[in-house]
C-alpha cells in the first residue's frame, strides 16, 4: 500500500490552493477517526480521505475521474479508489456502498462546515460542541458552499445519530487542529 508520504506529496503536487489542502487534511483526519473507532485499516480510510480531491483544481470538469485513473496506475487499492469515485456519484455512476464510501460521503461536507465554524469562535474548536455546529448548519447564509442535502446524505448513509456523527466529526478534526490553524490560539488575534 501507498505510504502517507507518497500521498501528501501528490496532494501538494496537484493542489495549490490552501483551502482545498486544509479541505482534504480534514477529511482525512474524520475519516481516519472512524477507521480507527470501528477498528477498520486507518491507513488506508486515511488515503481515500487524503485524495478525495486530488483532480479538483487541476480537472474539476472529470472530478474525480482523473485522479482515479491516475492513482489507478500508481497501484492504489481499489477500496480507496471506489471510496474517491462515490463521493460524487451523480458525477461517476458509482454509489456509496462500502462503509469507507459512506464514511467519506459523511465527512467531506460536514467537515468544511466544521472548520468554516472554527474560524468564527474565539476558541476555535477547542470546546466546539455538536449544538454550535447544528446552528450553523440551520443557517444556511453562513458558509453557504457547504451543500446542507449531502449532509443530510451522509447522515442517513452512515445510518448514525446526527449529533454523534458531528462530535465524531470534532474529534477527528481535533486531533490535527494544529496543523488545520482552527485551536483557539490560531483563530483568536
Ligand atoms: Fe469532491
Ligand atoms: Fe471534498
Amino acid at each position: 500500500m501507498p505510504e502517507r508520504a507518497q500521498a501528501v506529496a501528490l496532494l501538494e503536487e496537484w493542489v495549490e490552493n490552501e483551502g482545498l489542502r486544509k479541505h482534504m487534511y480534514s477529511v482525512e483526519a474524520a475519516v481516519r477517526h472512524y477507521a480507527r473507532m470501528r477498528g477498520e485499516d486507518e491507513d488506508l480510510w486515511g488515503l481515500a480521505g487524503l485524495l478525495h480531491d486530488l483532480d479538483w483544481e487541476k480537472h474539476p470538469d472529470r472530478h474525480p475521474l482523473t485522479a482515479v485513473e491516475h492513482l489507478r496506475g500508481l497501484g492504489y487499492p481499489e477500496e480507496v479508489l471506489h471510496a474517491i469515485l462515490a463521493h460524487r456519484p451523480d458525477f461517476t455512476g458509482v454509489e456509496p456502498e462500502t462503509d469507507l464510501d459512506k464514511v467519506l460521503v459523511a465527512c467531506d461536507e460536514l467537515s468544511g462546515l466544521v472548520f468554516a465554524t472554527c474560524l468564527v469562535r474565539p476558541t476555535g474548536i477547542d470546546d466546539l460542541k455538536p449544538k454550535s455546529v447544528k446552528k450553523k448548519l440551520k443557517d444556511k447564509a453562513f458558509a453557504a458552499g457547504v451543500h446542507r442535502d449531502e449532509v443530510e446524505k451522509g447522515i442517513e448513509l452512515l445510518g448514525i445519530d446526527r449529533t454523534e456523527h458531528i462530535q465524531n466529526v470534532i474529534d477527528g478534526m481535533r486531533a490535527v487542529a494544529g496543523a488545520l490553524g482552527i485551536r483557539g490560539e490560531d483563530v483568536s488575534g
